[in-house]
């Protein structure tokens, strides 16, 4: 296969920015820089792009900037869903989002078309924290938190949820880590202990962080290293 044509199927970039990255001296093969983009390559052949090791693995996986307002589902009658914000291409062929996040919260949200990818992120068993900041309709002190570092019954569950992480940034402010991804369960853990939550969003999901570069609304493909966050080691 061409190189140019190796490089935009594994890292979904456009052939023609793929080839001034390659004349530019930004690809290697097999550890030389290659500046020919008509180069034959082999799907064996070790490639990394500006020193990232790229590989065509047929599998998808997106980081999207979700705005308030837009569904995680296929359909829904009443909000726009968030595949709407990605080209038709990346609807297909099994993409799903990562967990799901309320219409109202905004921030990270991972999609991909590998299983696998996903469940390692939103199965309890693999304990892949989420860390979201929230703001609350009235001040907090932390004395009123002290029952979601412990662990809290939420309505209609059998178990407490797993002990949290705050971080208070202001009286109204704070950061979250949470273990699990109950139906609404940061907002609810705030119910339980009488607090609102007027505003959520998803700064990370496990190490992988919302990339402060992409617009609300926008979405980008993960990197290598992004993607080997998840997998097996
Ligand atoms: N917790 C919530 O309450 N809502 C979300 O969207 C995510 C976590």
């Amino acid at each position: 296969m061409r190189l140019d044509k190796y490089v935009a199927h594994a890292t979904f970039i456009s052939r023609s920015v793929v080839q001034r990255a390659i004349r530019s001296g930004r690809v290697t093969v097999a550890g030389e820089v290659v500046r020919d983009p008509a180069e034959g390559v082999a799907l064996t052949d070790a490639i990394t792009l500006d020193g990232e090791a790229i590989a065509v693995t047929g599998k998808r996986y997106l980081m999207l900037h979700k705005p308030k307002g837009y569904v995680c589902a296929n359909h829904d009658d009443r909000h726009p869903v968030v595949f709407e914000l990605l080209p038709a291409i990346l609807r297909s062929g099994g993409m799903h989002t990562v967990g799901r996040l309320d219409c109202d919260t905004h921030g990270l949200l991972l999609l991909t078309d590998d299983g696998d990818w996903s469940h390692r992120i939103t199965s309890p068993r693999h304990h892949c924290a989420k860390r979201y900041r929230v703001r609350l309709a009235d001040p907090l002190t932390p004395a009123a938190w002290q029952p979601l570092l412990d662990g809290i019954l939420l309505h209609g569950e059998k178990r407490p949820t797993q002990p949290a992480l705050i971080l208070q940034t202001d009286d109204y402010t704070l950061e979250i880590t949470i273990q699990e991804g109950k139906y609404h369960q940061v907002r609810r853990m705030f119910a339980a202990i009488g607090h609102h939550v007027v505003d959520l969003a998803r700064l990370a999901s496990g190490e992988l962080v919302l990339d402060p570069e992409l617009a609300v609304g926008e979405y980008r493909h993960l990197r290598p290293t992004e993607i080997a966050l998840f997998m097996p080691p």
